[in-house]
């Protein structure tokens, strides 16, 4: 049979990003252009600077990924681009770039959901087995998925309030720490002698839900009075107690469902599975329970052009494809 090269195109939030794949799991080229330093000073992703800095990065970044795999626009078999959700004008330079680029070189175009990309980045290490459950955690989703094949996506669990990045990193701008936060605050608990005992929130006995938001007020609340009375606070304290409410929670629900699904994979994605408490406590449960559990390296983690490819790659062998009618999707459901 006949390889299939893939372009995946991202632009979702503030990574601009493209990569071919070969075959839905062989990363040939994975270009990604961070615009995290054009952020910092505003303590978030401010949309509209993301928006400029994609129209700035996209092509250069496109012809980027084809030189380093040495390939022409003839060569590839399709192109896929994150159609949401996300950040509506960010996600429309991606798409625009990808329509113009599938159109002049006569290509098929493939329109992902950005979740789906997350979950299929672990399919450029090692094949998935089904049924499977994946545990997204990212600066704007943390959701469990039962996949029964693929493209299957059924949501078990998702957050009520915060995702899980976000509650990292509105705790780390209390503590005065950069954005984005979550590596930090994971870098600070790893470090931390001891820590702040904070309330694990495990919602109605059998949910798979989350929330996060009153962990975060609670981090604020302690933070808040140990300062009006004067008191000193040990950040990496804070940092360390915030971290193990998230895990034990995350590791727990994660293992109830495996076990009610029967499943014969846990993954993990998404920018906080980059966390490593999370992946030591993920590894250590499942390793135990004798479910093979996998996370991808940390660059496949975060925002990437070739989990794109990977999930778009998928979608191209079932036969979905897109026409130039293919729009941003913010509020895109999986
Ligand atoms: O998946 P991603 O790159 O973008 C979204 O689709 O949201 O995830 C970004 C999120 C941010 O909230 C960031 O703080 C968090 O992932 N993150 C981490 C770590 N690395 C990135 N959170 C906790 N620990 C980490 N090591
Ligand atoms: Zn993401």
């Amino acid at each position: 049979e006949k390889d299939l090269y893939i372009l995946g195109i991202e632009s979702s939030c503030d990574e601009t990003a493209a990569s071919v794949v070969k075959n839905g799991t062989e990363i040939i080229s994975n270009v990604v252009a961070s615009q995290i330093e054009s952020h910092k000073r505003f303590g978030g992703v401010v949309p509209e600077i993301a928006s400029r800095h994609h129209v700035e990065q996209v092509t250069i970044v496109l012809e980027e990924a084809l030189k380093q795999a040495n390939l022409e626009p003839k060569d590839l078999d399709g192109v896929c681009v994150t159609e949401g959700p996300g950040l509506v004008g960010a996600l429309l330079i991606g798409i625009n770039a990808a329509k113009a680029f599938a159109f002049a070189n006569n290509l098929p175009l493939v329109g992902v959901h950005h979740i789906a990309g997350h979950i299929y980045a672990n399919q450029l290490m090692q094949p998935m087995e089904f049924p499977l459950l994946a545990l997204v955690v990212s600066g704007g989703h943390t959701e469990l998925v039962l996949m029964k094949e693929h493209g299957s996506f059924e949501l078990i669990g998702e957050t009520r309030d915060d995702a899980a990045g976000e509650a990292y990193d509105k705790v780390a701008r209390v503590l005065s720490i950069p954005y984005p936060g979550g590596p930090h605050i994971d870098r600070m608990a790893h470090e931390s002698d001891g820590a702040i005992k904070f309330p694990r929130v495990w919602l109605e006995k059998d949910s798979y839900d989350f929330s996060f938001s009153g962990l975060k007020s609670a981090v604020i609340n302690y933070q808040h009075n140990a300062v009006q009375r004067g008191e000193e606070i040990n950040p990496h304290h804070i940092a360390k107690g915030f971290q193990d409410s998230v895990v034990e929670v995350l590791t727990a629900k994660t293992l109830r469902a495996a076990r009610e699904f029967n499943v014969k994979q846990v993954i993990a994605a998404g920018g906080v599975s980059a966390n490593k408490g999370l992946r030591t406590s993920l590894e250590a449960t499942f390793k135990e329970e004798g479910i093979p559990f996998h996370v991808p390296p940390l660059k496949l983690c975060t925002d990437n052009g070739a989990m794109i490819a990977a999930a778009g790659s998928e979608m191209y062998k079932a036969g979905v494809c897109s026409d130039l009618s293919l729009n941003g999707r913010p509020g895109m459901e999986l």
